[in-house]
């Protein structure tokens, strides 16, 4: 098969969706892989190390006119006019954004979403949203590091005793744990809010504390489960007592990171302006969320201002929407794998595509084939 992949467009994005390792991988299995001129430079791989793995670097024309092209970002109005139909699309095609499917149904593209498998283990090998949530929580405490003007760890020194950073973590999916743990190792003391109190455990055995929120109604109770292992949007009642109990920590934390999310809603408000001005100057709150509040407003705090690092009441709000494209060589190198482990599922050994429905996995990604729209 003709495997073409393009140099990202997305402002910002630094990642591509093939390093020399996958590359060679497919070239083993039969496959001829063209890479853009330049795709990989900001991910600091060169032309000459694809072209080592056995890649051929062609023009942006050449990456596109493929049987299958691979992608981090999804494709835009003209990149989707430099594909054929028919041809299969794979990335991080963001199964929530309608008009955007629509733009891939329309070029006649068979697409798949990856973020759309589901989380079983089956799928762990593919699942771009660990895979990436995973750099995001590591990146915002070294971001959160960068920022803060004092220690992270508790030091003992000639000049007297600095005491250990307060981390507040809210939201501990994937990125929350990272966070804690990357937290932790720089010696900084932890606690965390989710609303799935399955994660607790998890928490303290990276060395946090969870902060606990009582579930008093059947409802609170039942909400908390989640779906599929996803946060469900929490009554108001519980989400009450929560901001209670948080707003006790964030007032006494040096830093915040939060990352929580609820797939295809507004990320919920967890730290109002109320509460960044109870903060102490100086303090940092690093917003996974940022950009994805209410209406694209804002984060988990309201303050946040996508892109951007902004100081409000005296606390600095970072509110970079795309951490991984900041480690950039790694966040591609696991991409590139998961992506290579999506294709063992839709090409045979024989380098045929087979594209079955019956799959799980397979049926939940893709979401455009034929002309229409295929999200499940
Ligand atoms: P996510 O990015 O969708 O959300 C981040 C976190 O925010 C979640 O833990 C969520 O519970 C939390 N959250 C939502 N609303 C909140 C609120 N009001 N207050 C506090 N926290 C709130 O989550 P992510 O990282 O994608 O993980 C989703 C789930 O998938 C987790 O349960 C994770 O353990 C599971 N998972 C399973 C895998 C597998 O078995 N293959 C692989 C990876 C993740």
């Amino acid at each position: 098969m003709l495997i073409g992949v393009p140099a990202e467009t997305t402002a910002g994005e630094t990642r591509v969706a093939m390093t020399p390792e996958t590359v060679k991988k497919l070239i083993a299995s039969g496959h001829t892989v063209r890479v853009q001129s330049g795709a990989g430079v900001a991910a600091s791989v060169t032309d000459a190390a694809y072209q080592a793995a056995g890649a051929e670097i062609v023009n942006m024309n050449a990456a596109f006119a493929a049987d299958m092209v691979l992608k981090v970002r999804s494709p835009g109005d003209s990149e989707c006019a430099l594909m054929k139909p028919g041809t299969v699309v794979i990335g991080m095609l963001n199964p929530f954004d309608a008009p955007g499917l629509q733009r891939l149904a329309a070029a006649g593209l068979t697409a798949f979403a990856l973020e759309a498998a589901p989380r079983t283990t089956r799928a762990q090998s593919m699942d771009v949203l660990s895979s990436q949530a995973n750099i995001a929580g590591y990146k915002a405490v070294m971001i959160a590091a960068d920022k803060y003007q004092r220690f992270f760890p508790m030091l003992m020194t000639a000049a007297g005793t600095v005491k250990a950073a307060r981390v507040v973590i809210l939201g501990v999916g994937v990125a929350g744990l990272q966070a804690i743990a990357t937290a932790k190792r720089l010696g900084a003391v932890i606690e965390a809010s989710d609303v799935r109190p399955s994660v607790k455990e998890q928490i303290e055995s990276l060395g946090g504390k969870f902060i606990e929120v009582s579930y008093d109604t059947d409802e609170e109770k039942e909400a908390a489960v989640g779906v599929g292992g996803y946060a469900k949007p929490m009554p108001a009642s519980w989400l009450a007592r929560q901001q209670v109990e948080v707003a006790k920590r964030v007032a006494l934390a040096d830093i915040v990171i939060s990352t929580a999310l609820i797939p295809g809603r507004a990320a919920p408000t967890l730290i109002t302006e109320d509460m960044v001005k109870a903060m102490k100057p100086g303090s940092v709150i690093v917003d996974i969320a940022a950009g994805k509040g209410p209406d694209g407003v804002g984060g988990n705090c309201p303050l946040s201002e996508a892109d951007q690092t902004v100081v409000k009441h005296g606390v600095t709000i970072v509110g970079e929407t795309n951490l991984p494209a900041l480690v950039a060589a790694d966040a591609s190198a696991l991409y590139a794998r998961n992506v290579l482990d999506f294709l063992k599922l839709i090409v045979t050994k024989e380098g045929a595509l087979n594209i079955d429905l019956e799959d799980d996995i397979v049926a939940a990604c893709r979401v455009a084939h034929d002309g229409q729209v295929t999200k499940k």
